[in-house]
């Protein structure tokens, strides 16, 4: 079943009106589905203690029910009817990284239903930094349930038109406040334990975390495949996310070696009729040449890298590339959250050379 899908261009975002919001916020009052932007990535909402919302939610983007949803607000007095308590590491994060990228796993209150939670006692809750977000969630006067507005397995929207793609007929409205600042999801801690621990990597690096919490651990299923029989923390982290349609392979190893190596692998594959396309950056582009070529940024600002990744993840799937091969990037600060994605994408294909 299709449905009208209202596009909402928003005139200068920073400085977003009230009034351009008031009919998204009341969708979201009445139960329906609304994509905005957000710092991160853009966001699919819903009011997330409204279970039969969260359900709509879990239809538009084809993804399995019991993958929980971040619950999003706008200021600090809006987190305490959401959780029965707030560990000392959760408060000291949100008062240095709230407003912002950060996403902090909390015990759940019994106001928030498991329809939202996918059935956990633990509730996912993050402050966003956009002024179209935060000033969406304030008029709309409830907790925002928010996955990232893709279709499920495709790469997150990262502007409106990714949004309109994957979600024309399928929601109410879409609210266009330009490209997004960051590009990766938001970093996710789980602060419900004595220790906290990392469950999905992004702009919040883990030095940063450590630096003000101390002792962090990382979530194994960050690291590599989800091994046989565990279970990763973050339920998302099991399923196959960020999957360009071609089939992508992360090439590592020293800068020349690993340009030669994918010259080679594009011959291999143009001669044999296949559509090829290499993901590289600033640094080597001129040393490519033959099949599709597209720069994701310059490894002197890691910034650039995770802002274009997913965009051009989705241009290579509108060209049809079969075959992608992608340079291998440093795993640290943002590195780290760069890789999870790209190790993902490729179903953790990996040549060494
Ligand atoms: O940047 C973001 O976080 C974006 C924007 C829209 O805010 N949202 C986003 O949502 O990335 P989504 O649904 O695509 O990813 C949420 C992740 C999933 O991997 C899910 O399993 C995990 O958060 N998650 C949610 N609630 C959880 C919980 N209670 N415990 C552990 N993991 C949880
Ligand atoms: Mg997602």
């Amino acid at each position: 079943m299709s449905i009208q899908t209202k596009y909402i261009q928003i005139a200068t975002p920073a400085a977003v009106q009230d009034q351009e919001l008031l009919e998204a916020a009341q969708i979201i009052r009445d139960g329906g589905l609304v994509a905005f932007p957000t710092e991160t990535v853009y966001g699919l909402g819903a009011n997330a203690l409204d279970e039969k919302a969260a359900k709509k939610i879990y239809e538009a983007k084809g993804r399995p029910s019991d993958n929980p949803l971040i619950a999003h607000i706008s200021c600090y007095e809006e987190l305490e009817p959401l959780v029965t308590k707030i560990p000392q590491a959760g408060g000291k994060l949100a008062r240095r990284y709230w407003p912002g990228p950060l996403t902090m796993v909390f015990p759940k209150s019994p106001a928030v239903p498991y329809g939202t939670t996918g059935g956990l006692d633990t509730v996912a809750v993050r402050m966003p930094s956009d002024p179209v977000a935060s000033r969406l969630i304030a008029l709309a006067g409830v907790p925002v349930a928010a996955p990232s507005a893709n279709l499920s397995g495709r790469p997150s929207p990262t502007t409106a038109r990714h949004v309109w793609q994957d979600m024309n007929g399928r929601i109410n409205m879409i609210l266009d406040g330009g490209p997004v600042g960051i590009g990766l999801e938001s970093t996710i801690v789980d602060v419900s334990g004595p220790v906290p621990v990392l469950l999905r990597p992004g702009a919040i690096t883990l030095e940063m975390l450590r630096d003000t919490v101390g002792k962090v651990d990382v979530d194994p299923a960050i690291q590599g495949p989800p091994a046989e029989g565990l279970r990763p923390k973050a339920p998302g982290m099991k399923y196959r996310h960020y999957a360009p349609r071609g089939e992508l392979t992360l090439v590592e190893g020293e800068s020349r070696a690993v340009v030669s190596a994918i010259r080679r692998l594009v011959e291999e594959g143009l001669a044999e009729g296949r559509k090829v396309a290499v993901i590289c950056t600033e640094e080597t582009r001129d040393q490519y040449s033959g099949g599709i070529l597209r720069c994701v940024g310059t490894r002197t600002r890691q910034e650039t890298i995770a802002h274009n990744l997913f965009a051009v993840l989705r241009e290579l799937d509108d060209l049809g590339a079969e075959i992608i091969y992608s340079e291998s990037f440093s795993q640290d600060h943002l590195g780290r959250a760069v890789m999870n994605r790209l190790m993902k994408a490729a179903g953790y294909r990996v040549i060494q050379v």
